[in-house]
């Protein structure tokens, strides 16, 4: 799979990535830098990759900032955006992907792994898209907000119910915002990938049987690679996107036709 063209004319623009240091948000946050954005990379632990994220948006010659937040804490999130106000301007452009998943049987799910997932998911989402699009209706941004979703939006999962959950409201959470922030110029919309390989995946796609129970389910029989999610959250956060909100971009392999 080769990167995305640089299609989409994001220059001068100043985006935020949640959880940009390593999966699909490191991805979205080189992609953003590709078509000319200045990127704020926010991450939870993994400083070395966040500040790799940032050499490589660096070399694009964009500016680039790594921003160390609990996204589930309210607190840090206000401190996050504050410094990013300061390194890299205010946000214009919102990707919401720091995510967690958690496998446990139904009847076996303790009540921190409910918390912990819809925390991370779908609470966090809530918090930082208020907080940036308070800023944004301050500072008159016509801002855009991606939310990334996922196919467990639609399809329930096996040992999955908080993260189906989490990712189901994410979808109204989606369609609340676009209905609310129109009138302020903000557009909403969320991406819900398929199975994507990344450090989330990867051992549970190592693993031989449930790598070809899920791509049995594929149309398009292959499991997807970060780059595979970038094109549409870039197409989101263009011009080209300007009559969209509100509205859910499946990136699955065809998976959602069943
Ligand atoms: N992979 C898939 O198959 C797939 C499919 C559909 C949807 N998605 C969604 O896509 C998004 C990215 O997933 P991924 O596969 O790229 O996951 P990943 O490789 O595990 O990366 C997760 C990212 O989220 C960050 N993060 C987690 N909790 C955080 C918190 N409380 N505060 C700030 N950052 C936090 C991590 O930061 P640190 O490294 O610093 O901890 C990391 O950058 C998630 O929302 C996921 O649900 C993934």
């Amino acid at each position: 799979m080769t990167e995305p063209a640089n299609t989409y004319a994001l220059s001068g623009r100043t985006a935020l990535v949640t959880g940009g240091s390593r999966g699909i948000g490191r991805g979205i946050a080189i992609g953003l830098a590709r078509c000319g954005a200045n990127v704020a990379v926010n991450y939870r632990e993994a400083a070395g990759a966040a500040a790799q994220v940032v050499t490589e948006i660096e070399r694009f010659g964009r500016k680039g900032v790594a921003l160390r937040a609990d996204v589930t804490d309210p607190r840090a999130v206000d401190r996050m955006l504050t410094e990013m106000e300061s390194a890299v301007g205010p946000a214009e452009i919102l990707v919401n992907n720091a995510g967690v998943v958690r496998r446990t049987p139904f009847l076996e799910i303790p009540q921190e792994e409910w918390t912990v997932v819809l925390e991370t998911n779908l609470h966090a989402a809530f918090l930082v898209g208020q907080a940036v699009a308070r800023r944004m209706v301050k500072h008159r941004v016509r801002g855009r907000i991606i939310n990334i979703s996922s196919t467990s939006a639609r399809i329930a999962g096996p040992n999955l119910t908080p993260y189906c959950v989490s990712k189901a409201g994410v979808t109204m959470l989606t369609k609340q915002m676009a209905l609310e922030l129109a009138e302020h110029g903000i557009q909403v919309n969320e991406v819900n990938p398929g199975l994507i390989e990344t450090d989330m995946t990867h051992a549970y796609i190592q693993n031989e049987a449930n790598r070809q129970l899920r791509l049995g389910r594929i149309p398009l029989k292959r499991i997807g690679e970060p780059a595979d999610v970038v094109g549409a959250v870039l197409f989101l956060a263009s011009r080209d996107a300007g009559l969209m909100t509100g509205a859910s971009v499946f990136v699955d392999g065809g998976v959602t036709v069943w």
